[in-house]
């Protein structure tokens, strides 16, 4: 099974955690736009749906559903998002799509954050994946100062512009055998608005695509 084929069928395999009129958070990425698609063919309907990008708020418009603005939705029931890694303690490393403000938002709301990836996403310790960093522009040179006293080598992802109007730092080489101390202090340093570590809202069941194509259920 190719890539795609492994996205499409977990993003699939997630309709059967959801039901309709619940509240749904979506986040973003491929396989996410896969999940959208899945969506559309189900015809599922929902109470709010909630996006974490304007890329998947335009994806979820182009197939029928009204998206809702996060401050006029109730508390969101199921959040669905990608990931760029998952280590066995279902924390995540996020941002590869700029989004990882907004994705920490929506999955801070959700009662239940379920991720979805393929199985190259799966990693001991997290961190060979650079992690995205989203900076106040103003901030850009001063907190990649800091980051390199915390050991990494960050490197601005030029052109990028967040949904928020910020830029992306992408950190190298970092030392993140414990996620949850090092996606405070990343976030302690001014001028950062969010950093992509996911271990404070990490998800609560991970379904992986494998290569045999079976899906695997963390939870
Ligand atoms: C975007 C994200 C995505 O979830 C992550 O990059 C995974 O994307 P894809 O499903 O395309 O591999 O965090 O900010």
């Amino acid at each position: 099974m190719n890539q795609q084929a492994l996205k499409q069928q977990v993003a699939a395999k997630a309709l059967e955690y959801i039901e309709e009129g619940i509240v749904l958070g979506v986040g973003s990425g491929s396989t996410v736009l896969c999940f959208i698609e899945a969506l559309a063919r189900s015809g599922m309907q929902f109470k709010q749906i909630a996006a974490a990008s304007e890329s998947s708020a335009a994806a979820l418009k182009a197939a029928g559903y009204y998206v809702s603005d996060l401050n006029a939705c109730d508390p969101i029931d199921v959040y669905i998002d990608g990931a760029d890694e998952v280590d066995p303690n279902k924390c995540l490393i996020k941002g590869g799509g700029a989004a990882l403000t907004r994705e920490k938002i929506v999955a801070a709301c959700a009662k239940q954050f379920i991720c979805i990836v393929d199985v190259s996403k799966m990693v001991p310790v997290l961190g060979k994946f650079p992690l995205p960093v989203e900076v106040i522009p103003m901030a850009r040179s001063y907190v990649a100062r800091e980051l390199v006293k915390l050991g990494g080598e960050p490197r601005w992802r030029e052109g990028v512009v967040t949904d928020n109007g910020n830029w992306i730092l992408d950190v190298h080489y970092l030392d993140i055998r414990e996620p949850a101390v090092l996606e405070q202090k990343i976030n302690n340093i001014a001028g950062v608005v969010t950093n992509g570590i996911f271990a404070k809202e990490k998800a609560h069941i991970v379904l992986t695509s494998q290569a045999d194509g079976k899906i695997a259920v963390f939870d």
